[in-house]
């Protein structure tokens, strides 16, 4: 037990194979390119991307805006245990449902691809046994928004310059937020995959027609 609390890992989650990675990068890439490229989009690309020209004529590039990638293969986190210094840490940790799964294969299922001006993400839609590895604590928008368990699944394809991953989950939960308040997206129409959906502020969400199953091994990342 000692050595347990001794060395939990920077952060609990589920991480996906190779294959899975590999597939889900292409399919954001793919988004990425095309979102760039929907004339309502470029209209507010200026305003919220940062992008240095005015000219319709000129591509915007939304792979080097989010320059900041998952190094290796992507992964959903659970949670972030900061080697057991975070909050809750032990308490995640010791669970048995914890100790049961950490090793265990499961299939996530993608059931969005969101951006807004700081990060780009995969929405995942967990299960009820996926459900039961979610901590109790994470579902929180600063001050005081709760949202329902699972919200903030997510695994993030990409940032942009100076914003850290842990922002995506937040930007996850903005949406959550909206939609709880009747905010469902203002329907732009169909791109590539899927529904695309307005919600402002730059805030734009690719909703797919067809759900993305991706296979993933939960586990701890020691840095
Ligand atoms: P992510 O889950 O959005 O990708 C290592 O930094 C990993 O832990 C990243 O994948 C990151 O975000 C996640 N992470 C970092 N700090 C976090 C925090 N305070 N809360 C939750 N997740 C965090």
């Amino acid at each position: 037990p000692s050595l347990e609390k001794d060395f939990l890992p920077l952060y609990y989650g589920w991480f996906l194979s190779k294959r899975s990675s590999e597939n889900l990068r292409k399919t954001g890439q793919a988004f990425l390119d095309e979102l760039a490229s929907v004339k309502v989009f470029k209209k507010e690309a200026n305003k919220h991307f940062g992008q240095a020209t005015e000219d319709p004529k000129v591509k915007i590039d939304l792979t080097s805006y989010f320059v900041k990638r998952p190094p290796s293969v992507l992964h959903c986190t659970t949670k972030f245990t900061d080697f057991g210094k975070a909050p809750g840490a032990d308490d995640y940790a010791q669970q048995e449902v914890v100790k049961s799964s950490y090793g265990k294969a499961f299939f996530l299922t993608i059931t969005a691809l969101f951006i807004t001006p700081r990060t780009v993400g995969a929405r995942v839609e967990l299960n009820e046994q996926q459900i039961l590895l979610w901590p109790g604590d994470v579902d929180v928008l600063q001050p005081a928004v709760n949202l329902p368990k699972g919200s903030r699944a997510h695994v993030t394809l990409g940032c942009a310059s100076g914003i850290e991953a842990v922002q995506t989950g937040l930007d996850l939960l903005e949406y959550v937020k909206l939609e709880k308040t009747g905010n469902k997206g203002e329907e732009v129409g169909e791109i590539g995959g899927g529904k695309l959906l307005s919600f402002g502020n730059g805030m734009w969400m690719l909703v797919l027609s067809k759900k993305i199953e991706v296979r993933a091994i939960f586990s701890g990342y020691y840095g």
